[in-house]
């Protein structure tokens, strides 16, 4: 039995005047043992999140492939540790689409996060032009071939499937798309990693609220949400942590 996360994507939002909503969360996460709730926070926040918040998980949304060397205004999978992050996202598709990140930069992201004992939240997800052209699912798969680190185990490797086209716009798609995307993902999970496929945790993000939240995550292979505007406060984010209670 898979446990429920609900992941907040802080993206570029948050100075330390809102560390006030990091501690509210974490009193929700407490409140809520029966799920797993973490929030990836700017990495000039990281260190206060931690501080303010004990026992809720703090990740970054990015690092760099290398553990260390001649790279401006990058930062390591060391560096997030030692300043108190457990996890962190990669392959993002704002990374992708403003970085021009490649799923094989992700796989190399994926597997630093591994070597530093960082738990690793992948993301995937088509464009609006490909879902259009009906090729989501293979986009889907090809990315998860693509970027999925050696070895990738449930202990620290969740997915998460984002189509960018649902990415802050208020559009989700029906409930069978994503009970589509997240089969197929789960069945390339399957033939990448074998039994290890079953306790991997696929979650679902692109404009996940309270509203919607327990729809979504009652679909068979969603194990959680990764959420971003509605992870700002603590009044919009802990309703779908109750959602998925
Ligand atoms: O990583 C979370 C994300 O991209 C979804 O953003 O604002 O649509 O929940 P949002």
């Amino acid at each position: 039995m898979r446990r429920k996360l609900v992941a907040g994507n802080w993206k570029m939002h948050g100075l330390k005047a809102q560390l006030g909503e990091v501690e509210a969360i974490a009193a929700a996460a407490a409140a809520n043992p029966q799920v797993d709730v973490a929030l990836c926070v700017p990495f000039t926040l990281i260190a206060p999140a931690v501080a303010a918040s004990s026992a809720l998980p703090i990740g970054a949304q990015d690092l760099h492939e290398a553990d260390k060397g001649a790279h401006t205004g990058c930062i390591s999978g060391a560096m997030l540790r030692e300043c108190g992050a457990t996890l962190t996202i990669v392959g993002h598709s704002e990374r992708r689409a403003d970085q021009h990140e490649t799923s094989h930069d992700a796989w190399a992201k994926a597997a630093a996060a591994r070597r530093h004992g960082l738990h690793v939240i992948l993301c995937c997800g088509e464009t609006e032009a490909e879902r259009d052209a009906g090729r989501a699912e293979r986009i889907v798969q090809s990315q998860i071939e693509k970027s999925l680190p050696d070895g990738a185990s449930p202990e620290w490797l969740t997915l998460a499937y984002e189509p960018r086209w649902a990415i802050g716009t208020g559009k989700t798609p029906t409930l069978d798309d994503i009970a589509a995307i997240h089969a197929i993902a789960r069945a390339k999970l399957r033939m990448m990693v074998g039994d290890a496929a079953v306790g991997i945790r696929i979650l679902y993000g692109g404009s996940v609220t309270g509203a919607n939240a327990a729809d979504i995550l009652a679909v068979d292979n969603v194990d959680g949400a990764l959420v971003g505007g509605a992870s700002l406060t603590a009044e919009k984010f802990v309703p779908i942590i109750r959602a998925a209670a």
